[in-house]
């Protein structure tokens, strides 16, 4: 029998044990999941800081830490699950969305993982997998609910009818909130990944910068955050030229709540407009506290269920792709041995 026909005859089983690897970026990952959400072990290894001394990832540099990482990561997934690799009943990687030669590390050993143990293959897109982080937190969630997109490449409100079943309410027009997050960064000279270090230093400012307010009430679900971003670096440039000081604080505290505001205001109205009770988040931006707090205060004020990943499934890991690897699995979607990487991957 060929590989093929091994996995056509597969069967599925509900309680099903899946290896999943993720190397879209900077972060080499690989998880066990049992079934639909009994995580067994979730595995990072990030090359975070070998990009920091060039203000951005750099793809060939995070290609190769993969190569270095992967098989180190999967062997520590693997004993941490306290299983063997006989144990595994597939294998989920993602494909895309993401830098191609990192994708590429992950994927061919994710191949040669799946073709030595006879078991299928199930390509994961990394946007759907940041979406799917939600089932590892509350076990008992399920669609419908809205769901706010906050990535570095990805912003968007998308209505969640059912595993499967994705609704785009809107999304960025241009910058993601997360590269906007990373540009200010950059631009009040703080270093890469930008997110985390505004959050650390808007803590010490006030919102006291005007700035504007985007599509704020309005533009239905959709978001724009270049004009806000040029606010901000006009703001900068304009007081280096005039010799004044800017309170770098405060710049970042302004900023943040700009940013901000306007996803929670547009999730509260998703989940108004469409008759759903809970409003959920996935991607790097929701490991911000302040986007956390608000979504909890305004959710809570406006009697609406609020369940979001714990931090570190909302960065980009390896058990988010092992919860949408199982509801793929489910399906019997399993891909051949000739699967390619994509740097551009949607919802859908
Ligand atoms: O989801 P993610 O890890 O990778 C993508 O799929 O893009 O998101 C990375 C983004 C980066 O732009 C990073 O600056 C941002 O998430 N980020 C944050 C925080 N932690 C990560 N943004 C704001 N506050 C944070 N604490
Ligand atoms: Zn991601």
């Amino acid at each position: 029998m060929t590989y093929q026909d091994i996995i056509s005859n597969h069967v599925i089983k509900e309680n099903a044990i899946i290896l999943a690897i993720e190397s879209s970026c900077d972060e080499t990952a690989c998880a066990v999941l049992r079934g639909r959400n009994e995580l067994l072990s979730s595995e990072i290894e990030s090359s975070m800081t070998e990009h920091i001394k060039f203000g951005g990832v750099v793809p060939e540099v995070a290609s190769r830490a993969h190569t270095t990482a992967l098989s180190i990561v999967v062997d520590r997934a693997i004993k941490n699950a306290g299983i063997t690799l006989k144990d595994i009943d597939a294998v989920a990687v993602t494909y895309g969305a993401g830098l191609l030669g990192a994708l590429l590390v992950g994927l061919s050993y994710a191949k040669a993982l799946a073709y030595s143990l006879q078991v299928p293959l199930i390509p994961v897109s990394h946007i759907r997998g940041h979406l799917a982080a939600i089932y590892l937190a509350d076990k008992k969630l399920k669609p419908p609910f809205i769901s706010l997109l906050a990535s570095g490449g990805h912003t968007a409100i998308i209505e969640v009818q059912s595993y499967e079943n994705f609704n785009i309410l809107g999304g960025t027009l241009d910058d993601a909130v997360g590269e906007a997050f990373d540009k200010i960064a950059r631009v009040l000279g703080l270093n890469y990944p930008g997110g985390p270090n505004i959050e650390r230093l808007a803590k010490e400012g006030k919102p006291n910068i005007k700035l504007p307010l985007m599509l704020k009430g309005k533009g239905g679900y959709d978001f724009s955050y270049s004009g806000l971003k040029t606010a901000v670096i006009n703001y900068v440039h304009r007081a280096n030229q005039l010799g004044e000081d800017i309170n770098k604080a405060d710049v970042a505290c302004s900023f943040q709540c700009s940013a901000v505001d306007v996803l929670v205001e547009k999730a509260i109205l998703a989940a108004k407009e469409c008759g759903v009770d809970t409003v959920t988040a996935g991607g790097g931006v929701v490991a911000n506290g302040y986007l956390r707090e608000r979504l909890n205060n305004e959710c809570a004020k406006n009697g609406l269920k609020v369940v979001l990943p714990p931090k570190n499934l909302c960065t980009d890991n390896a058990a988010m792709i092992a919860s949408e690897g199982y509801i793929q699995y489910l399906k019997g979607n399993f891909a051949s041995l000739d699967l390619n990487a994509s740097a551009r991957v949607g919802l859908k």
